[in-house]
């Protein structure tokens, strides 16, 4: 398998696929991303860590997240960067690297919000398509394959069972120092998602050609190995 691997790696990256994968809070999207990128040696974007900076940002300047118009005008003012290191991202709010701080349950929340405001939306859109003009990344997100990169080479779309997705959101939690209880997760898992699949801008929804892989009973590497042998076919 390994040097099956090291082909595939090379041969896309001459190609430069875009993989575009999508799918609720909690279903493993950014592990699998990350490692599918490694695996093929590509850019690996986390789109919703610009969500949640563009959220950090909100919440800095004091603004209620719902406040669509007092958004609206904070965006101007702001400049998003974003950092790409041996496959780490470092993401920059007017100069400022707030990468530490995008993972807390107000960020996250604040995020779901902001995400549904058309203007904030309208603003990441050519800053997505910008980090992804060179092909060869993996992009993850919520509308990677229907909106962003509606062309992208691969979609996959991610589903779980609701309460799996909550207990792997929950010890990630844990892990990264917070405390809160699974209910409490469990809960903004919920609000979150019903915010993200309902808005009427670019919801969370799987593209007509994305492929579907429920992760409830598998483990990690079964996953990038199923979306593995799917990217390797399109060679
Ligand atoms: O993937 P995440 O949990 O880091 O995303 C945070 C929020 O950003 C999520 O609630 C919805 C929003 N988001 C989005 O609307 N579109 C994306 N492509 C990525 C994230």
């Amino acid at each position: 398998m390994g040097h099956d691997v090291e082909s595939v790696a090379e041969k896309q990256r001459a190609r430069g696929l875009i993989v575009a994968i999508d799918g609720p809070a909690g279903v493993g999207k950014s592990t699998v991303a990350k490692l599918l990128a490694s695996r093929l040696g590509y850019l690996y974007l986390d789109t919703g860590a610009l969500y949640r900076a563009t959220a950090w940002a909100v919440i800095e300047s004091g603004l209620d997240p719902a406040d669509a118009k007092g958004v609206e005008a904070l965006l101007p003012t702001l400049s998003l960067h974003m950092q790409f290191h041996q496959g780490v991202a470092t993401v920059f709010v007017s100069g400022r690297d707030v990468s530490g701080d995008l993972r807390t349950p107000e960020v996250s929340a604040a995020a779901s919000v902001i995400s549904a405001i058309s203007a904030v939306r309208a603003w990441l859109l050519p800053i997505q398509r910008q980090i992804g003009q060179g092909g060869s990344m993996v992009a993850e997100g919520r509308d990677m394959g229907t909106t962003v990169f509606p062309s992208a080479d691969v979609k996959f779309f991610l589903e779980a069972d609701p309460t799996i997705r909550a207990q792997r959101r929950h010890r990630e939690l844990v892990t990264a120092g917070h405390s809160g209880a699974l209910e409490e997760t469990s809960a903004d898992l919920t609000s979150r998602d019903t915010r993200d699949r309902s808005r009427s801008i670019a919801p969370l929804a799987p593209a007509e050609d994305a492929r579907f892989i429920d992760t409830s009973t598998l483990s990690i590497a079964e996953v990038v190995d199923q979306m593995m042998a799917v990217v390797a076919a399109k060679l």
